[in-house]
């Protein structure tokens, strides 16, 4: 069961209200649609989680939860979520080291925006990570859609901890928001956009969802070249099957221009290292060091040029 009555107590008094309240029924419908095979057994992992007194919550320093607990109990449980690739979280003495160091993109991403008193949407999510850092560096609201439903379990298992923080996650892909919102201040696309079949339609989407003032962070994989240089990967890319478009800063920038942002300036350009995504206890199968030619490792197995990732952002 997934109670989502509070999405629209909080968007009650805002331009969200028609939307959010429109959620309640049709968000059921489309769950019972999508629903992942094993989403009631996360589900009754997480009603399990064991009770945490003298419990307090640190979003500034990362994503941590404070207490006494049974820590056996904890750890346990949240092994049964595996694999966790998005974080690191710290749930009382149990430290989930994963499979990213989300934490140095955080710390890439965080200096350029200013998200104090913000309405933030995040499009693919994750299992929300980004979204309690978001919340720890003031933003009023964190929206974070992902269709994935492991992902949203351990996204649901901190948020047990504490269930009145105004951070919700929603099992929805990006196109099944049809409306035009026009309501969030800032959007984040972070490791979506090369995902798509359609790039420019992706930003566009993102676009209506902004409000008048509002901003894009756009964070993607990109390639070094002129404005006329884009990788389409022949097939796989680093071992990923769903990588599609990966293009230069300056296209991407026309991309951006083309839809209607202004603004648009890249602030961060990185190499992903092995050290910031690898395979540890709490993510145990191949990571990037497998996805890399092993004499050369700024090339993919491919043979393509290694993943390089930069940090956009843009205006309305
Ligand atoms: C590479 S991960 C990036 C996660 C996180 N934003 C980050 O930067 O680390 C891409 C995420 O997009 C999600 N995703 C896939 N299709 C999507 C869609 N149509 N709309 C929104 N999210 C989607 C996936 O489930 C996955 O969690």
């Amino acid at each position: 069961m997934i109670d989502y009555s509070t999405i629209s107590d909080f968007y009650r008094n805002t331009d969200l209200s028609a939307w959010a309240q429109k959620l309640d029924t049709w968000l059921p419908q489309h769950i019972a649609e999508n629903i992942h095979g094993n989403f009631d057994e996360w589900q009754a992992i997480l009603d399990q989680l064991p009770r945490v007194e003298n419990l307090s919550i640190d979003l500034i320093n990362g994503a941590i939860l404070k207490g006494h607990t049974d820590e056996a109990a904890l750890e346990a449980s949240l092994r049964k979520l595996m694999p966790w690739r998005k974080g690191p979280w710290q749930f009382c003495d149990t430290f989930i080291n994963t499979e990213w160091h989300s934490d140095w993109k955080w710390e890439r991403v965080a200096p350029h925006i200013d998200l104090k008193y913000k309405n933030v949407l995040d499009v693919g999510c994750g299992n929300g990570y980004y979204g309690y850092r978001m919340l720890g560096a003031g933003a009023k609201s964190v929206l974070g859609i992902d269709p994935n439903f492991l992902f949203l379990s351990q996204f649901k298992a901190f948020k047990h901890y504490a269930p009145e923080l105004p951070i919700w996650q929603l099992p929805i892909g990006l196109e099944a928001i049809t409306e035009e919102l026009e309501f969030f201040d800032v959007v984040f696309s972070m490791g979506v956009l090369y995902h798509r079949r359609s790039p420019i339609d992706h930003l566009s989407e993102l676009k209506k969802l902004l409000n008048k003032k509002g901003t894009l962070v756009l964070e993607t994989m990109v390639i070094e070249g002129d404005e006329n240089t884009c990788l389409i990967p022949h097939d796989r890319y680093a071992q990923m099957r769903n990588t599609w478009f990966i293009p230069s800063v300056k296209m991407l920038e026309i991309f951006l221009k083309r839809v209607g942002f202004k603004n648009i300036r890249c602030v961060d350009l990185n190499q992903t290292s092995i050290e910031e995504q690898r395979k540890t206890d709490w993510m145990t199968y191949q990571s990037l060091e497998d996805f890399l030619d092993p004499n050369d490792h700024n090339k993919t197995i491919e043979g393509y040029p290694a993943p390089l990732r930069a940090v956009i952002i843009a205006e309305q």
